[in-house]
């Protein structure tokens, strides 16, 4: 699980029963690695095509992002069409509103034709003013989605509790439950020459093997689905921007509202529903940035400003990639790739984007030619967004190197309180140190096993987090997020 999942809305209802794990050496058609969105929607996609479709999953089906998130599956979303319009162009806005709503009707089908059970329901998404400083732009935004082919209207019949100054509405959007989605998705997937593994983290790829440390699998098409790529070369990593956000679900006796809806301002307040509980989202910040001192608490005080909250009863998070030009990276894995492919940097909003994306993968796996393949290629040259790319990776230099020269916290652990962790020096190196809630210490090494960084601790969230490109650790070291694949080693705390 990639976050304080034991509090997630949606994780809390995994099937009990774990999928069997890859073991010996096997043959197929395909092998997808990853069993989020991308990875299962592609995986189907390609079932109904004939081919035989291994997924290998790390963890749980769902765990990652596609099981941590606001659960919207929307074409309309934030100020997207404002931001690919600027860094690309209308023609691109297009193209990004055509994938989108083929992506919500794939999902509503996909849903009844597998006769998924995933509280699935059409609803309208808005984006909406919450200041008057943010109705410019609700304004464009109502215009780069209107030019990009979205029937949207200017309306702020939002049915929230507070005042909207302006909003941008797109009706029949979908809201479901991501893990029931998933979980049915997997269940499509499964039979017939196909399955999906569970507890199987691949670590060793090639162009036609992927291999865990129990089993491998030999196939000619193989498609890297794990959020942020799981091999460096093609340098995904360092193109990506990694940014968490926070979620709560709340009970408010009133009645939850019907919206899905996001603001458009650079704090994002996100709110939408499931069944009789209120869902808010936002708090963003750069993964190993520091969050603002509680961002639950923050979620939390803005739902109790604005509704009668009975109770709090989930919290949960999760990050997810924005690429250096704002649109996802979907297609061969380097240039010329024939048999490789990866896809990623769905800005947050994959539910959408990863199910597109999955149709392309489809298509490139099976030769058929696809409309999108050159706007999505992961090898397109924006240079428009080469000043971002140059930020995006002087930032890690400074990180990199700054984080060296912050001295230690303290040179033993014995006073740490429980539940705070501090940085004590270790001969040349740094240790990061946790006192938990039962007194005992989790030592680890701060150096990420991904590039080097010194990892930074998230207090949100009880995790070492990487700054450079966003990479997660638990106390003792294991990865809960790559690109980094190993874990942190463990020291003797001090
Ligand atoms: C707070 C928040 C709210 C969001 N809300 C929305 C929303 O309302 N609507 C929307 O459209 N999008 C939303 N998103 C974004 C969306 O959840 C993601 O873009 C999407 O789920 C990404 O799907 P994925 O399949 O690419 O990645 P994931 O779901 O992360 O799947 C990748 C999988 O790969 C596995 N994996 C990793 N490494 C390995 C390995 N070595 N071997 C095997 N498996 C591996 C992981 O365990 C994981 O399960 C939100 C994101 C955030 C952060
Ligand atoms: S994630 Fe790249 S150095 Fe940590």
């Amino acid at each position: 699980m990639t976050t304080t999942a034991s509090e997630s809305l949606w994780l809390q209802d995994l099937p009990e029963q774990p999928r069997s794990s890859l073991s010996g050496r096997h043959g197929f058609d395909v092998a997808i690695v990853g069993g989020g969105i991308t990875g299962l929607t592609t995986a189907l996609l390609l079932k109904r095509r004939g081919l035989r479709v291994a997924v290998l999953e790390a963890g749980r089906v769902g765990g990652g992002a596609s099981g941590n998130n606001t659960a919207k599956v929307t074409a309309l979303q934030s100020t997207v069409y404002t931001t690919v319009t600027r860094t690309h162009g209308p023609a691109a806005a297009a193209d990004y509103a055509k994938a989108s709503v083929r992506a919500v009707d794939q999902v509503a089908e996909l849903v009844a034709s597998e006769q998924i059970d995933c509280g699935f329901r059409r609803a309208p998404a808005f984006t909406y003013a919450f200041s008057e400083r943010e109705v410019n732009a609700v304004e464009e935004e109502f215009d780069a989605a209107r030019r990009a082919g979205l029937p949207v209207r200017a309306s702020a019949d939002l049915d929230v509790p507070f005042d909207v100054h302006a909003a941008v509405r797109l009706d029949d959007q979908v809201a479901l439950h991501p893990v029931r989605y998933l979980t049915g998705l997997a269940r499509a997937v499964s039979g017939d020459g196909s399955q999906v593994f569970e507890h199987s983290r691949v670590t060793d790829v090639t162009e036609h093997q992927v291999s865990t440390w129990d089993g491998a699998v030999a196939a000619p098409h193989v498609v890297i689905a794990t959020h942020v790529p799981l091999l460096d070369r093609g340098l995904y990593f360092a193109r990506l921007e990694l940014n968490r956000a926070y979620c709560i679900a709340a009970r408010v006796p009133a009645g939850v509202p019907s919206a899905l809806a996001i603001s458009a301002g650079e704090e994002k307040w996100s709110i939408s529903a499931y069944e009789d509980l209120l869902i808010v989202a936002g708090q963003s910040h750069r993964t190993g940035h520091r969050p603002s001192a509680s961002p639950f608490g923050a979620l939390e005080a803005f739902a109790r400003k604005h509704w009668d909250v009975d109770e709090v009863t989930h919290r949960w998070s999760a990050q997810d990639p924005t690429s250096y030009d704002h649109l996802p990276m979907i297609g061969p894995y380097l240039p010329g790739s024939t048999s490789l492919y990866t896809a990623t940097g769905f800005m947050k909003w994959g539910l959408t984007g990863g199910t597109f994306a999955a149709s392309l993968l489809a298509d490139l796996v099976t030769g058929k030619p696809n409309p999108f393949a050159d706007r999505f290629s992961p090898h397109r040259l924006s240079l428009t967004s080469a000043p971002r790319l140059a930020r995006i990776n002087a930032e890690v230099a400074v990180a990199m190197i700054g984080d060296r020269l912050v001295p230690a916290d303290a040179s033993s652990s014995e006073r740490l309180p429980r539940g705070e962790a501090h940085v004590v020096r270790d001969g040349l190196g740094k240790t990061g140190v946790y006192r938990d809630h039962d007194g005992q210490l989790h030592a680890v090494s701060m150096r990420c096993t991904h590039l080097g960084c010194l990892v930074r601790f998230n207090r949100a969230e009880t995790s070492w987090d990487c700054p450079c490109h966003g990479s997660r650790f638990d106390v003792d070291g294991e990865v809960l997020e790559g690109p980094a694949t190993s874990p942190l080693p463990r020291r003797d705390p001090r």
